[in-house]
């Protein structure tokens, strides 16, 4: 990985899914110092592909169907990461579980979003389970990547208050939209050399963040209407 980040910060994007997040960095890419290099895939049915193509971002598709072992798998994705030699991968809906192996290799410079207020609801059905919960807030957060499902240091994340009649659909959007804004928010720190990982401690302006990350709620993030 290449440390030093003078002309804009070279991001590689790994989706699976519909790719609203990715969209949301492309739309968010003139006003800021980061490019989207490459968007990988690990479905090929992914509508985050024809978000890419459609904003001219080479894509790639490493299908973990044609993989019999995970490590293989894992090496053909390193493989085409590498391609790009990014600054910066961003993981945006990309639904495979990454070994430690893997993520060793990119320390510091991989970013995951994850739609629960962390450490909260690591894994699936995020928003269904807070409500089971009685959750009055919900949210989203982004964190660097360590080899624990949805573990590693959170940087930041968006607060919600959940209505009393909220379902599950309502909640998820809710929430996608307030990650739409987190996402570029912090690559654009990243990308200006504010944030790094140090030690496994997060340092913004070279101070160490509080421990939940930092808190937005929805009323502090301008432009969401909620
Ligand atoms: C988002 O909710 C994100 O937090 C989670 O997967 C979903 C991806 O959505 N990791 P999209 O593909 O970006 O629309």
């Amino acid at each position: 990985m290449n440390n030093a980040i003078s002309a804009a910060c070279k991001v590689v994007v790994l989706i699976g899914g519909s790719g609203s997040n990715l969209q949301a960095l492309i739309d968010a890419m003139p006003n800021s110092h980061y490019e989207i290099v490459g968007v990988i895939s690990h479905n090929p049915n992914a509508f985050g592909l024809e978000r890419a193509e459609k904003a001219h971002i080479q894509t790639t598709v490493v299908d973990h169907t044609a993989f019999a072992e995970r490590s293989h798998f894992e090496v053909a994705l390193h493989e085409a990461i590498q391609h790009f030699k990014p600054d910066l991968v961003l993981l945006a809906g990309f639904m495979r579980i990454l070994s430690d192996t893997f993520v060793t290799q990119y320390t510091g410079h991989l970013l995951n979003i994850h739609p629960s207020l962390l450490p909260k609801f690591k894994g699936l059905h995020t928003h269904q389970r807070a409500l089971e919960q009685g959750e009055t807030h919900h949210g989203a957060s982004v964190h660097f990547v360590s080899a624990e499902l949805d573990g590693g240091p959170v940087i930041a994340q968006t607060i919600i208050e959940v209505g009393e009649d909220a379902s599950a659909e309502a909640l998820q959007q809710r929430v996608l939209k307030t990650e739409h804004w987190l996402y570029p928010e912090i690559v654009n720190w990243f990308s200006n050399g504010r944030l790094k990982l140090s030690q496994n401690v997060v340092l913004l302006d070279n101070q160490p963040i509080p421990e939940t990350g930092l808190q937005f709620t929805f009323t502090e993030i301008e432009g969401i209407k909620q």
